[in-house]
Formats: structure tokens, sequence, C-alpha cells
């Protein structure tokens, strides 16, 4: 029996209804197999925040870190709440973790999946898998302000972006390309942000070189929303820095069906630090409470998981029960529990042995 050790961050909102359910389904994916989760819960969020002032300590960290894999709900108040103001749970828990654990691909797939009803008038075939650089860019508070609340305030965000940084995610990128359908679209800004533009520019070719199979095409990123809209079947991996990726998945979720069916993991692909999977989605306090949030995604999440530990059976059967729910859930109102239990009887009901693929 293999023993894997999973950290857990419920969090915030929605985040502890939906992975509720992602762990029914890991349960029913994985009962009777030769691999066993060990599970640790973490209080982690803005309602740690208020109750301790914690947002993550160093304790917390360790503790994470000695964990093989992470399931993360979602993080985050109400926006606006005076009482988080300066606490920043998105940059000191959610971000940290993905910079102190070298999470330097966010990986979020995209499958508009049969029977699923996308906003879209002809979305045709869409299956594709933004690969979003999570170490750098924008994202690494390497800003700052002065005369803060004084007409003359000045306020910077500087974006940074190493060699080493993008052409690790780029190899990634293009790695993912090669198994797939062989198709890469960079999308960036190079028409204005010159600097970064021009480093990313570069890193693919170079790159490229090595993948005469992969064919390359580039974005601005104004121009990828377009086309996300009226010709998503055209993109097979999208690779693109933080901040672009994070707006290009919230609208890729949009088109496939909600982004209650956003899948996403945070993956250090060297292995030396567990890797994390959570919904592309966040704590949803319009919702929370209410039991309606959709568990798809952290479900989702879970395949991704399971996949990237090398439990491709379990996978499957979890992709495959995602799929089938899909198939057959038509315009049904139904709650958290009721999706998360009929995936998870799916999951139950599949055959263990799956062909392999
Ligand atoms: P959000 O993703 O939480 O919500 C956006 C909209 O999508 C809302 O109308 C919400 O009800 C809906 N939605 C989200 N998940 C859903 C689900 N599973 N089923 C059905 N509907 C769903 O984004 P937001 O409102 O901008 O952010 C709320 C809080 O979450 C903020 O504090 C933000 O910083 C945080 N956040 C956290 C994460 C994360 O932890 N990974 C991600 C995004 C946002
Ligand atoms: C996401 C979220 C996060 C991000 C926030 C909450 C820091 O929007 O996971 O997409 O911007 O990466
Ligand atoms: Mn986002």
């Amino acid at each position: 029996v293999r023993t894997v050790r999973l950290a857990v961050i419920p969090g915030d909102g929605i985040g502890p209804e939906v992975v509720a359910q992602a762990l029914a389904a890991l349960e029913a994916a994985t009962a009777g197999t030769e691999v066993e989760f060990e599970q640790t819960p973490f209080s982690l969020g803005a309602a740690r925040y208020l109750e301790t002032g914690d947002v993550l300590t160093d304790a917390d960290l360790d503790a994470i870190k000695s964990h093989d894999a992470i399931l993360l709900g979602a993080v985050g108040g109400t926006p606006g709440d005076p009482r988080l103001t300066g606490a920043n749970i998105e940059r000191g828990l959610l971000l940290k973790l993905r910079f102190e654990l070298d999470h330097y691909v966010n990986l979020r797939p995209t499958v508009l999946y049969p029977g699923v009803a996308s906003p879209l008038a002809n979305p045709g075939d869409v299956d594709f898998v933004v690969v979003r650089e999570g170490t750098e860019g924008p994202y690494v508070g390497n800003g700052g302000a002065i005369r803060v609340g004084t007409p003359a305030e000045v306020a910077n965000e500087v974006s940074v972006n190493t060699a080493y940084g993008v052409e690790r995610v780029v190899r990634y990128a293009f790695a993912q390309a090669r198994v797939r359908r062989q198709r890469l679209t960079l999308v960036h800004k190079t028409n204005v942000l010159v600097f970064a533009g021009s480093l990313w520019k570069r890193q693919v070719d170079a790159v490229a070189a090595e993948y005469p199979d992969v064919s390359v095409d580039y974005l601005h990123v104004d121009a990828a929303t377009i086309f996300l809209v009226t010709d998503p079947a055209r993109f097979d991996v999208i690779v693109t820095d933080n901040l672009f990726g994070d707006i290009l998945t919230d609208l890729a979720g949009a088109i496939s069906g909600g982004i209650g069916l956003a899948a996403s993991g945070n993956i250090n692909p060297d292995g030396r630090f567990p890797s994390m999977f959570e919904p592309v989605h966040g704590s949803a306090p319009d919702i929370a409470g209410k039991g309606i949030a959709d568990p798809t995604a952290a479900i989702g999440s879970v395949a991704l998981l399971l996949r990237h530990l090398g439990e491709t059976d379990a996978a499957t059967r979890v992709e495959r029960a995602i799929a089938d729910d899909l198939a057959e859930r038509g315009d049904a109102r139904r709650s958290t529990a009721e999706i998360g239990e009929a995936i998870a009887a799916r999951i139950a009901a599949a055959s263990v042995t799956v062909p392999a693929t």
C-alpha cells in the first residue's frame, strides 16, 4: 500500500463546502486500491486570521511542506470587509504557498464537456490547457508606493520576469504540447511590455527549435480574449505570464460552462515541494453557506492531483465520473452535496481496472 500524505486547506466561503465533496470523490476513487491518503487538515484563511491574527505561520508552512501534496478549497473573505484590511490573505497565504513551494507551473485545463452549455453560440471542440507561470510576473510584490493618500501619490507594481523562470515554464508548456495536439500559443503584450515581452518571445523561440513537431504562434493578450470567445477550439496549449494567465483562465472557465467546473494544479515539476490542487474559483462570498456551490471544479482538481501522483487509474475514474455526470446534468439545479454524491457514486461504481491510455 502506498500512503500519500495530503495537506487539506478547506479555506473560506464555499471552500470547505466544495472540499468536502472533493474528499468524498477521493475516498471513492481510492477505496479498495493500493493507495491511501493520510489527511492533515489545516485551518487557514480569513476565518483563521479573524480568530488568531495569523495568516500563514512558519510552523504552518513547515508542516505543509512535509506533505506529498495539497488540496485547497479557496481562501479570501468578502472583498471590502474592513476587518481584513491589511491582512491580505491572498498574498500572505495563497501566493506565499505558490512562491515558497515553487509552483512555477499553474496548470489550468479547459474542456467543454458533452452536454455542458457554453454561453457561446458555436464554441466548437474546446479542449485546451493554459500553462500559467506561477512564481513571477506582477505577482512577486516587487512594488511600492510613495506619498500615499496625497494627491501626489505614486503606486508602482513591477513585473519580474527572469530568463530562468520563463524558460522553465516554457519548457513545460512545450512538453505538454508534444503529448497533446502539437500547438502552442504564447500570449503576452509584447507591443507594450517590451522588455518582458521580448524575453518571453526569445525563450519561446529558443525552445521551439527543440520541438519542430510543435507549431507555435503568438497573440497579444487583448486579441487572445477575442479568440477565446469567437474560436476557442483553435487553442491547444497557451503559455503566458502569471497575471494574463489569471485573467484568461476565468474567461476560459466561463466559456466552458462556468467557473464552478474549472480545476487547476499549482505544480512543482521538480518534485522538490508538494504540488497544490485547487479549483480556479474563489471563496464566492455571494453564495457561501447556501449549499449551492458547484463542487465539480474541486473534484476535477482531485483528478489532477491523482494524475500528478501517477495514480492514473483512480484519476481516470474521477474524470469519467465527472464527464458522465455533466453529460446527464441538464439544467437541473442540484445542491453541492447532490452533485458531489452523484459523482462519488459513479466513481465507486466504475470498475477499478481501466485500460492503460
Ligand atoms: P469568485 O471566484 O469567488 O466568485 C466569482 C463568481 O463566481 C461569484 O458570482 C461566485 O458565486 C461564482 N462562483 C465561484 N465559484 C463557484 C462555484 N463553485 N459554483 C458556482 N458559482 C461559483 O471570485 P471573487 O468574487 O472575485 O473573489 C471572492 C474571494 O475569493 C476574494 O477574496 C478573492 O480574493 C478570493 N479568491 C480566492 C481564490 C483562491 O483561493 N484560489 C481564487 C479567486 C479568488
Ligand atoms: C486564482 C486567484 C488568485 C490569483 C488570487 C486569489 C491571488 O484569482 O487562483 O486565480 O490571482 O492567482
Ligand atoms: Mn483568478
